[in-house]
């Protein structure tokens, strides 16, 4: 049967990840086939499948990829995820690596290439299965090819013509932006390099073609959908956007409480929630311990971050503060990776401040669960942040947060000392209004802990259900003619 939404991607949890986008697609589809919208995803088969659990297996072998890769094919695999089905397209020289987009010394050298052969993969593979999905939605750079072939297709080709495209942004720095040298290997229409098509300012742009040639864009919060118009986070890209802003959406995230819920977690020692509080603080003991760190910290506050150790995400405000709140008698826990010079520079501190400052760098799914559960505080001082799942992981875990006035940050924390206060919120991107504003979740623990208890029993129960976004995409998918 023809299937009606198709999710075209670079990572699905559990499959692949490196960040909230593997978590969000990991969820929306299924949450959407639950619903009843008959769904399926296409990605990269990354060499590393845990198959057993999923069934994996080759679906079809030597899909012709086309021109110009005309001796070249590709070899689709299949996995029945919880129902829906999940296609993965294989050709082991373009994805069987380390790393999926980047190692330590940078980009892939053949990123353009790896993901046209990709987009071009998902649309031949798409054909063959048939008929045609009524929406392709393609998600950031890797996929943002996806709307554009569609959009010169379909202008001929009768198998496409009543398909159309959405493409949502989860985050606007990253565009695939290369030398208009590789336009050629696309083998798209000469019209393709224009102001309607992947040209910027004489670059090939994948993010751009994809804005300019989807159906509808969206992107994962209110507040980012509307920032991403100012140059101030447009990245660029703000006139282009601008200019599209009819069919530019701000539709928020959820999360997805059947992995992310402390009251029934199989990374944690103890589970716990919002009536039943003693396992949070079995959570502390035992992070402490796995941690080694000093077991005076018991009664005082453990601040928590996690995520990319890039400028995003904050981590220079975070070492800038760093030796003012190591005075306050508080503990750390850093858990991240991402650039070889901060990784370093946080080791470094850490003997600075022996059993109160842990590092841990590297990619750990588990132990960002104990963190979320063990710590008290949880910091997210990005400096963007189009949606954010970490601050609503730490909300459902009870660790109010302290996060920027970006994007989802906003749309998802109540500001103390707002009532029905669900974490803290600083404006002004500086180290000062930062630490004041850590200064003022730790006081509030130290000094009024039934003001603490009440903050974390609300931010336990925030609800960001992916039935909620789910409905919103349906009603898009609705506005372009999904029956
Ligand atoms: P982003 O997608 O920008 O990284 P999100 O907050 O949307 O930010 O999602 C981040 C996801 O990646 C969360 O699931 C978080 O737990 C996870 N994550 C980030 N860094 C690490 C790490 N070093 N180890 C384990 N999980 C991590
Ligand atoms: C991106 C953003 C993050 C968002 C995630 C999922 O990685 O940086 O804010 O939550 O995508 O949409």
């Amino acid at each position: 049967m023809r299937p009606q939404v198709v999710f075209v991607t670079s990572e699905i949890y559990p499959f692949s990840k490196t960040g909230g986008l593997g978590d969000v697609l990991g969820a929306l589809p299924l949450t959407l086939h639950r619903m009843g919208i008959r769904t399926a995803v296409v990605t990269p088969f990354y060499g590393r499948l845990g198959s057993a659990e999923f069934g994996v297996h080759l679906a079809w072998s030597d899909c012709h990829v086309g021109y110009p890769w005309d001796p070249v094919t590709a070899d689709i695999f299949q996995a029945n995820f919880h129902g829906m089905p999940v296609y993965f397209v294989h050709r082991s020289e373009y994805f069987d690596r380390r790393f999926y987009y980047n190692d330590h010394k940078g980009d892939y050298f053949d990123n353009a290439e790896r993901f046209i052969f990709f987009s071009r993969a998902v649309m031949e593979f798409l054909k063959r299965l048939g008929p045609a999905p009524a929406i392709l939605h393609a998600h950031d750079w890797q996929a943002s090819l996806i709307p554009v072939y569609l959009n010169y297709w379909r202008q001929h080709d009768p198998f496409w013509q009543d398909t159309r495209s959405v493409m949502t942004i989860h985050n606007l720095a990253f565009q695939g932006r290369f030398s208009s040298r590789l336009f050629q290997g696309a083998a798209l229409p000469p019209q393709a390099w224009s102001m309607d098509g992947v040209e910027f300012y004489g670059d090939f742009n994948f993010l751009k073609g994809g804005i300019a040639c989807a159906d509808k864009v969206s992107t994962v919060s209110p507040s980012y959908a509307k920032e991403i118009l100012t140059d101030a986070f447009g990245c660029g890209l703000q006139g282009v956007l601008r200019a599209r802003q009819h069919k530019l959406h701000g539709i928020l995230n959820g999360a997805d409480y059947s992995i992310w819920n402390p009251s029934s977690n199989r990374f944690l020692p103890c589970t716990y929630d919002a009536d039943h509080l003693k396992g949070k603080r079995n959570c502390k003991l035992s992070l402490i311990k796995e941690l080694d760190m000093d077991p005076a910290l018991k009664n005082r506050p453990i601040l928590g971050f996690i995520g990319r150790l890039r400028r995003q995400k904050g981590v220079d405000l975070l070492i800038d503060i760093l030796p003012r709140l190591m005075q306050q008698d508080v503990g750390v826990v850093v858990l991240g990776e991402g650039n070889l010079e901060k990784e370093a520079r946080l080791h470094a501190m850490m003997e600075d401040y022996p059993g109160r400052l842990t590092t841990i760098v590297g990619y750990t799914e588990d132990l960002a669960h104990r963190i979320q559960a063990g710590c008290d505080i949880f910091l997210m001082p990005s400096t963007y942040e189009p949606c954010g799942l970490t601050q609503m992981y730490a909300l459902r875990f009870g660790t109010p947060p302290v996060a920027t006035a970006v994007g989802g940050l906003r749309d998802t924390i109540t500001p103390w000392p707002e009532s029905g206060a669900t974490g803290f919120i600083f404006n002004e991107q500086t180290p000062d209004a930062f630490h004041a504003a850590v200064t003022q979740a730790i006081s509030v623990w130290k000094d009024e802990p039934k003001t603490w208890r009440d903050m974390v029993r609300r931010a336990m129960q925030q609800q960001f259900t992916w039935e909620r976004s789910a409905t919103e995409y349906i009603d898009l998918y609705r506005e372009l003619g999904m029956q």
